[in-house]
């Protein structure tokens, strides 16, 4: 589903170099559960990054489905990014003037859906996660990890065939956290791609593959299916 080649990733301060990403190889297939580990700093959100299209590399290719996507135009990869991918983050990034039942309309707007469509359809993943109890609250009427619901539920609103996670459970209790990678896990039993970037080994024990990332160089890449939680 994707390769990458060769990437490498380096941001300016002034004339200091940052290699934040150092010749990455890397294939996942369709269907795959990805963990990413590594110190901070180690570049995992920067890779989680450029594997989302929300930023590019500095060197190197990247194939979506065969096709480079490296030298397409902005406008190209933002349909890219809305037609494959979805995006969990840390802190949840919920509009906070929305409640939650509008946050996952916004993608379906996007997407040039009507509004009773949006309606509907955004209801009905909200129910998906357990949310439908609370379509109404606001973010801040919501604890972390119903936020962190509602932005899976959004982040499925496109359908994507990948979802991108940056420690999806770290502001969470550990309970809630587990809830949180309940929903992952079964995402992925129905065919999704997940690749969750995370600091704590219980949490990257749902992944069937683990990563293990050191100054911007993948140092380990082993299949963990064994180490699958209901293993
Ligand atoms: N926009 C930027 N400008 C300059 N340097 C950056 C930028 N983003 C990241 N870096 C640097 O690149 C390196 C990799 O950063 P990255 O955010 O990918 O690390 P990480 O593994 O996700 O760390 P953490 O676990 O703390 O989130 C770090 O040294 C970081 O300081
Ligand atoms: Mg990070």
């Amino acid at each position: 589903m994707i390769r990458l080649e060769g990437v490498s990733k380096e941001y300016f301060m002034g004339d200091v170099e940052i290699r934040a990403l150092d010749a990455i190889d890397l294939e996942i297939q369709r269907g795959e559960f990805l963990s990413i580990m590594g110190p901070s700093g180690s570049g995992k959100s920067t890779l989680l990054n450029i594997l989302g299209v929300l930023d590019q590399p500095s060197r190197g290719a990247y194939y979506l489905e065969d096709v480079d996507i490296t030298r397409m135009r902005d406008r190209e990869l933002a349909q890219i990014r809305n037609r494959h991918f979805g995006f969990v983050f840390q802190s949840y990034n919920l509009f906070p003037e929305l409640s939650a039942l509008e946050n996952v309309m916004v993608p379906l707007m996007y997407a040039g859906k009507g509004k009773g469509e949006r309606r509907a359809l955004a209801a009905e993943l909200l129910k998906g996660v357990g949310m439908d109890h609370r379509l109404k609250h606001l973010p801040t009427q919501l604890s972390g990890g119903e936020q962190q619901r509602v932005a899976i539920a959004r982040a499925l609103a496109n359908n994507p065939t990948l979802i991108l996670a940056d420690e999806p459970t770290g502001n969470l209790a550990t309970d809630q956290g587990a809830e949180i990678m309940e929903i992952l896990q079964n995402l992925n039993d129905g065919g999704t791609t997940v690749v969750i970037v995370t600091h704590d080994p219980t949490i990257s024990r749902y992944g069937k593959r683990l990563i293990k990332l050191c100054d911007g160089v993948i140092v380990q890449d082993q299949i963990t299916a064994e180490q699958k939680k209901d293993a």
